[in-house]
Parts: C-alpha cells; structure tokens; sequence
C-alpha cells in the first residue's frame, strides 16, 4: 500500500518547543545534575536536540525494550533488550521518549526504574496522544499533545521507515 506523509508539526515549530523544554528543565534542575535515559530508537533525535538545549551538567544512558504481545498491542509486559550501562542510584533521571500511547510500556518501564532508586524520576516526551491512554502515566514535561493519528518523523518509525524525517507527520494510506 502506498503511503503519504502530511506535515503535522513543522521543523521550526519543534525546534522551538524542544529550546523550551530545554530552559525549563535547565530551571527545574538548577544546582543539579540530570541524567537523561533515552529508550531506543524512537527518542533518539529527540534527546540528541534536547540536550543540547539544557544548560545544566548532562549525563546520557541508553536502553532498548520490546513489549511482549502482537506489533500493534502492546501487552504492557516489557523485556529489556540492552539495559542501561549505569546505575540510577541518587541521580536526577529524566526519561525521554518519543511519543506516549496508550501507556501500557511506559508504566512497566517507569515502575521498573524507580525501584533502581534514583533521588528522582521524570518524564519527559515530545509527544502525547491522551485520548489513547489505557494506564496512568504521569508526563512531566511535555512537547505537543498530538489527536489520535499514527505519525512518523523526528524518530518516529512506520514499518522503520521516515525515523530521519525532520517534521512530524500523518500516515495517510491511499
Ligand atoms: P505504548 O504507550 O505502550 O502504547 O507504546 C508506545 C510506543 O508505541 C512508542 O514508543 C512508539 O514506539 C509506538 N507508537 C505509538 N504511537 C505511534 C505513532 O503514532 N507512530 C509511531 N510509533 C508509535
Ligand atoms: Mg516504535
């Protein structure tokens, strides 16, 4: 099936957005250190830009996770597929995402870390669809609530395709 792509949120408009989230959390954390955890693969071009936007020290850890259960449900049950290289022990962690969904992996995930004991634990994503919520997520900092439609760009994969678009758009199937 072919696809197309329609721009949803313009190159100009996140880059603004992420410059703000950046001052604010520089504000939030003032006097600290934040230790960003990224999860792999969507996050990536997210925290690359957003990190250099925070002004106070920065430390960067990645994991990867897949949720059992079919492609397109996911099951809320997560396995860690590489886990992070570094203990969360009394660090600032703020973990970064692409998009919050239904909720599902991000509750089981954030569970999961906060029993590693950081001195605290934040969410930080670039994009909310809360009318797909399914379990309570509380996001910290957000970029864009988005309507329910299935994006890609900016890190965002159809199929793995359109991650290194520099917008973020709509799937149109036709
Ligand atoms: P959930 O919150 O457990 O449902 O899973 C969220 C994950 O589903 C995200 O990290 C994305 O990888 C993927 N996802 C959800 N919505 C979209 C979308 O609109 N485009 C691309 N991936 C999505
Ligand atoms: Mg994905």
């Amino acid at each position: 099936m072919a696809e197309r792509i329609e721009v949803l949120i313009s190159e100009e408009v996140i880059d603004a957005k992420i410059k703000e989230l950046g001052e604010q959390i520089s504000k939030d954390y003032e006097g600290k250190q934040v230790h960003l955890v990224c999860v792999l693969k969507g996050s990536v071009f997210f925290i690359c830009e957003l990190a250099k936007r925070i002004t106070v020290p920065v430390t960067l850890d990645f994991m990867s996770v897949s949720s059992y259960g079919s492609d397109t449900k996911s099951s809320g049950v997560v396995r860690i597929v590489k886990d992070l290289d570094e203990s969360l022990k009394d660090k600032h962690v703020i973990v970064i995402e692409d998009i919050v969904d239904s909720g599902n992996t991000l509750s089981y995930l954030l569970e999961m870390l906060n029993d590693r004991k950081p001195a605290s634990l934040k969410l930080c994503t670039l994009l909310d669809k809360p009318e797909r919520r399914r379990k309570p997520v509380h996001v910290d900092y957000t970029g864009f609530q988005i309507p329910d439609e299935f994006v890609v760009g900016y890190g965002l994969d159809y199929d793995q395709k359109y991650r290194n678009l520099p917008y973020v758009g709509i799937v149109k199937f036709e």
